[in-house]
């Protein structure tokens, strides 16, 4: 049985990346919802909805696990679809805000996120708990997703978007960005350049494959570790239902997690 991870689009896939990492005997299957993609601009409900189908899709295939890789679908749709799905392991990825406030040592921290994840009462109430000290900004930058999309990931447009965006803000302050988009992943070299040299950027992606080997292992349902039946780090990919098999299509995947291994070491 393999595990389920999605996405609005391609920023699911630094989560997929990671979980190859650090699950190698596992198989996966990647659904991008690309006719729908961005889910950050929608209403609550039509995200909520479109979740579901996806669900229903991995319910389909015999999925373990689901991994929801958008913080935005986790933020409007995950305890429904637990409550819903309730024999379903759902692993949901959010802003890592709890462990950047608590390595700020004082300085701000900057939370950047979809429209849909800054307004969500999710994210609301996750940073009123940690942040006692008032240091938490959150930005919308829609942006980013569209350019991720298209495959811009380094450009003079992305650089004047970003400068844009951030203009306002005493970048001198911040001490961590919380990458709370998985499309944000791709811009970490940009992002970079902008920003005060030694800040810390931090994401939920480590976090939320710790948290589905734990809940995996609790099930006893990890794959067999030795690699004697060498069937793991096996991915399907799929464009909202549809699998990818041509061969343009996947030498596209293969070099966006060239650009994620490239964005980790950052
Ligand atoms: N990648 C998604 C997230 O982490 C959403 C991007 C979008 O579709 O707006 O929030």
């Amino acid at each position: 049985m393999c595990i389920g991870i999605f996405d609005s689009g391609i920023g699911g896939m630094t989560l997929l990346h990671q979980a190859l990492l650090l699950m190698p005997q596992e198989n996966f299957i990647f659904y991008a919802d690309t006719d729908h993609v961005p889910y950050g601009t929608k209403s609550r409900e039509q995200v909520v909805s479109y979740v579901d189908e996806v669900i229903r899709f991995m319910l389909a295939k015999e999925c373990k696990a689901v991994v929801i890789a958008c913080n935005t679908a986790t933020a409007v749709a995950a305890e429904q679809m637990r409550s819903k799905y309730c024999e379903l392991p759902i692993i949901g990825i959010e802003p890592a805000v709890k462990p950047a406030v608590a390595e700020s040592d004082g300085k701000r921290v900057m939370v950047v996120a979809t429209p849909l994840t800054v307004h969500e009462k999710r994210l609301q109430k996750l940073v009123e708990r940690v942040d006692d000290e008032h240091l938490v900004d959150m930005l919308e930058l829609p942006g980013l997703v569209e350019f991720a999309e298209q495959g811009e990931f380094v450009s003079a447009r992305v650089t004047a978007y970003l400068q844009e965006k951030f203009a306002g803000y005493a970048l001198e302050q911040y001490g961590e960005l919380v990458l709370g988009c998985t499309h944000f992943n791709y811009f970490k070299d940009t992002f970079r350049a902008l920003l005060p040299q030694g800040i810390h950027i931090i994401d939920g992606s480590f976090g939320t494959v710790r948290q589905l080997m734990r809940v995996l292992a609790a099930k006893g349902a990890l794959a067999p570790q030795p690699a004697e039946e060498a069937a793991g780090g096996q991915v399907r990919y799929f464009a909202s239902g549809r699998e990818i098999l041509e061969a343009d299509r996947l030498e596209r995947i293969r070099k966006l997690h060239e650009r994620l291994e490239q964005m980790r070491a950052l």
